[in-house]
């Protein structure tokens, strides 16, 4: 049987330039998504899927992330002082018992590869889970609970991945597969031009790595952009490690661009119970005018 997935690393020390003015004070990651921010949907996705231990790696801007995973006992008893239990007990939920939060600062923005290298003391050898909290996954079952089904399949690392329309490829990790071998991935490029591309088959923001990648990740030198690169370690990785991508069941929404989470707040908002049919009949109206 596989190990058990206990440690998630968040990499929120981003500018979220595409995002600014909106980002220049507050985090992207805070965003919120109807009445919750992104950081917290993907924190409740990674304790579905079994993280105990909870690794943000952060840098300027972002100490919003942190008061929101604290507990705040000037609140709670406002709260319960004016008889509002069901709110009380929506921010006591945030964090279950159990669950740890470690902050770990990545002092210069050398891009996604060297965020996830600064959680190595916190991770330490073991498999773990990197979830990028703009890319939004609805789904029945969480995405990264997906993965660790998956993961127990076949043990290795796993990726998940959607089809773009080619002339996207440009934008992501894009891989190639063995379809025989349980979609293991042979070659993996970060941000291809479309001729270029292996596939049009694309990484998103949820991975599932072995703690063997810490080591690839010291020798990776920079890659497209100036930046540490997790996709080019990720190809360092798959001489000795099989790799896996997985073609997640859900609905990805880029949440750091503008339309993704325009997009995102209304699907949600369909979907929430104090919005959904209020909200509906608003969208039927505009599109009436
Ligand atoms: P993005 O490519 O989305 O960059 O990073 P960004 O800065 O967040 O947003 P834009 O493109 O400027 O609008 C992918 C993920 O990697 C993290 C980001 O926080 C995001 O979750 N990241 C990126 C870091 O943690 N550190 C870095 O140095 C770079």
């Amino acid at each position: 049987m596989s190990q058990k997935i206990r440690a998630a690393v968040f990499p929120v020390a981003g500018r979220g330039t595409r995002f600014l003015p909106a980002t220049k004070a507050s985090p992207k990651e805070m965003l919120p998504i109807v009445d919750k921010p992104l950081i917290q949907y993907a924190v409740e996705e990674a304790i579905d899927a079994g993280a105990t231990k909870l690794v943000f790696v952060t840098g300027s801007s972002k100490r919003a992330i942190e008061d929101h995973f604290d507990t705040d006992p000037e609140l709670e008893t406002a709260l319960k002082d004016a008889g509002k239990d069901d709110l009380l007990k929506s921010i006591q939920a945030i964090v279950p018992d159990g669950v740890a939060c470690i902050y770990i600062r990545q002092g210069e923005p050398l891009g996604l590869g060297h965020a996830v290298l600064c959680a190595r003391p916190a991770v330490g050898d073991e498999p773990f889970f990197v979830h990028l909290a703009d890319d939004l996954i609805a789904s029945d079952v969480p995405c990264l609970t997906q993965m660790a089904a998956e993961y127990e399949r076949h043990g290795g690392g796993v990726i998940a991945v959607e089809t773009v329309p080619p002339e996207d490829t440009s934008s992501y990790g894009i891989v190639a597969v063995d379809e025989a071998d349980n979609n293991r991935i042979v070659r993996i490029v970060e941000k291809p031009a479309p001729e270029n591309a292996p596939s049009n088959l694309a990484v998103v923001g949820r991975y599932l790595l072995p703690g063997a990648i810490f080591d690839k990740l010291e020798t990776t030198g920079r890659g497209a952009g100036g930046e540490i690169q997790l996709t080019d370690a990720i190809a360092d990785l798959l001489d000795d490690v099989a790799v896996y991508a997985y073609a997640f069941k859900g609905e990805r929404f880029d949440c750091g661009s503008k339309l993704g989470y325009l997009k995102a707040t209304v699907a949600h908002g369909l979907e929430h119970p104090d919005t959904g049919d209020a909200f509906r009949k608003y969208l039927a109206d505009v599109i009436a005018r």
